[in-house]
């Protein structure tokens, strides 16, 4: 087997200095992951004060466990930040703050669990086949153009995977009106603007805002009307697939109270829009990794040529595993939360005033000089053994910590896992010759420029 040889995927580099604040804003609008600087690599806790408002960026596993689970109740999401998402997604899990957000959180939680989520990977190996179908017509393509946009088709596959899962198929609507209206409807969450993410003030313009209403309202028609179907169909007693929709209108609170129709709305727009491109674009990355270290390629399809005979709920692929959590830290899909300090706090010494935006930024900590080793290369036996062993807490992010981690971590960790053996069994791919790769953050961190590779069969 070839040795490994050092691989250092591509990144913005960071700056010397903090930029100023009219370049910022620039920055932040072409690619937020270019504002960062070589300190914010270095030191754990840093505080900013700027004409607008006060930040911190937190990257001391401490202080994150500290501000994500000892004292949460003190840094809720913004409500500012979430007033203007809100648009889009509505009060559903991920906007939603408080009791109103625990309440949902309990009444969902059983949908994820884990023997749910065995029942599930079914649906996503179904998916995992189609895709692999369509992938072997570019393989074995007459014309000798054997190229794809990997994150095209990544995109297609977990999109098919939600709407297998979240709405099983049988529902009253047309299913390519439907995944019309979602790919119209992400487009126009993609261009919700990343001032609104981070919280900056409502008074700085944003033109997309003006934008896309139209694609929201025909969206929310369409998912109304699966509701309605599906709510005659559990009232008449037919027997209704065991999926999220169903989950979210049979779901009670402690006090007997189901979801308002508003909620089950919400919630299947917003796990939809969480759901969609953070998987596409963790795919997306993994392959493009897969495919410029020949060493991790094969030990990768060695252990799933090993595991070929075990059914789609197998997950346990250790290499595979690693390969993915890997990926996650050099491409965390979301690459920055933020919450805003209730109350003044000390965190690890450090006082944060009331009303200071903290932010947490993967991106930044999964490439901390003080917790990695050549924090910028590629080596997945990081996540495997003794080494695996060493990673501090709270130091791997990609699913957040806390309450508000991630719902949907374990659908993401079969799901990657069953597409990726499915697709390494059958293919190898590799970057087509020339095609530029750069991460760019579009509310999740995607290829700027797609990414074009060739497929083989293997
Ligand atoms: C690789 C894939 C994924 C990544 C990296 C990811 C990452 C995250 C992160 C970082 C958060 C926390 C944000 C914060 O604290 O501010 C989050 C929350 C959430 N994610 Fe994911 N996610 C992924 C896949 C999914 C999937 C597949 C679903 C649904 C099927 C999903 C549904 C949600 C929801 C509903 C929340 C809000 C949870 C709450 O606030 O209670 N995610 N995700």
């Amino acid at each position: 087997m070839l040795e490994p040889s050092a691989f250092y995927p591509p990144a913005p580099t960071p700056h010397r200095a903090p930029l100023g604040p009219l370049a910022l804003l620039l920055t932040i609008r072409r690619n937020v992951l270019d504002i960062w600087t070589e300190a914010d690599f270095r030191l754990p806790i840093q505080l900013r004060k700027t004409i607008v408002d006060r930040r911190a960026l937190i990257s001391d596993p401490v202080a994150i466990r500290h501000i994500f689970v000892d004292n949460a109740r003190n840094y809720e999401k913004n409500e500012l930040q979430l007033r203007l998402l809100r648009p889009a997604l509505g009060v559903g899990l991920v906007t939603a703050n408080g009791d109103a957000w625990r309440r949902q959180r309990q009444m969902l939680a059983p949908f994820f669990s884990p023997p749910r989520m065995n029942a599930l990977a079914a649906a996503q190996d179904a998916a995992a086949a189609q895709s692999a179908a369509r992938i072997a017509a570019v393989a074995q393509a007459a014309n000798g153009d054997r190229t794809l946009d990997i994150a095209d088709e990544m995109g297609r596959l977990t999109l098919e995977i939600l709407e297998h899962t979240l709405f099983s198929a049988g529902l009253d609507y047309v299913p390519s009106m439907f995944q019309k209206t979602v790919a119209q409807y992400l487009e126009t969450l993609g261009r919700l603007d990343y001032l609104d993410l981070i919280g900056m003030p409502d008074w700085l313009p944003r033109w997309n805002r003006f934008k896309g209403r139209r694609t929201l309202r025909f969206a929310a028609q369409v998912v109304d009307g699966m509701i309605d179907a599906r709510r005659r169909m559990l009232d008449s007693g037919e027997s209704a697939p065991p999926d999220l929709l169903t989950h979210l209108l049979s779901a009670r609170d402690p006090a007997g109270e189901a979801l308002s129709t508003r909620e089950v709305h919400d919630n299947i727009v917003t796990f939809i829009g969480a759901g969609h491109e953070t998987s596409a674009n963790a795919l997306t990355w993994t392959l493009y990794l897969l495919s410029q270290s020949p060493h991790w390629r094969a030990r990768v399809e060695a252990e799933i040529d090993t595991f070929a005979h075990e059914g789609p709920h197998f997950a346990d692929l250790p290499l595979v595993r690693a390969v993915i959590e890997e990926t996650l830290r050099l491409y965390p899909p979301i690459p920055m939360m933020s919450r805003i300090a209730r109350e003044a706090d000390a965190v690890s010494g450090v006082t944060i005033p009331a009303g200071t935006i903290v932010t947490v930024a993967p991106y930044v900590l999964h490439r901390h000089e003080t917790l990695w080793r050549e924090p910028n290369r590629f080596d997945p036996a990081r996540f495997l053994g003794e080494q695996r062993a060493q990673i501090a807490r709270h130091a791997w992010l990609p699913f957040g910590a806390g309450g508000r981690t991630c719902i949907g971590m374990g659908f993401a960790m079969s799901e990657m896992i069953v597409v990726l053996r499915h697709l390494l069994r059958r293919f190898r791919f590799d970057l087509a010759p020339g095609h530029p790769v750069m991460p760019q953050v579009r509310v999740t961190m995607r290829p700027q420029y797609g990414m074009k590779m060739r497929v083989r069969l293997r």
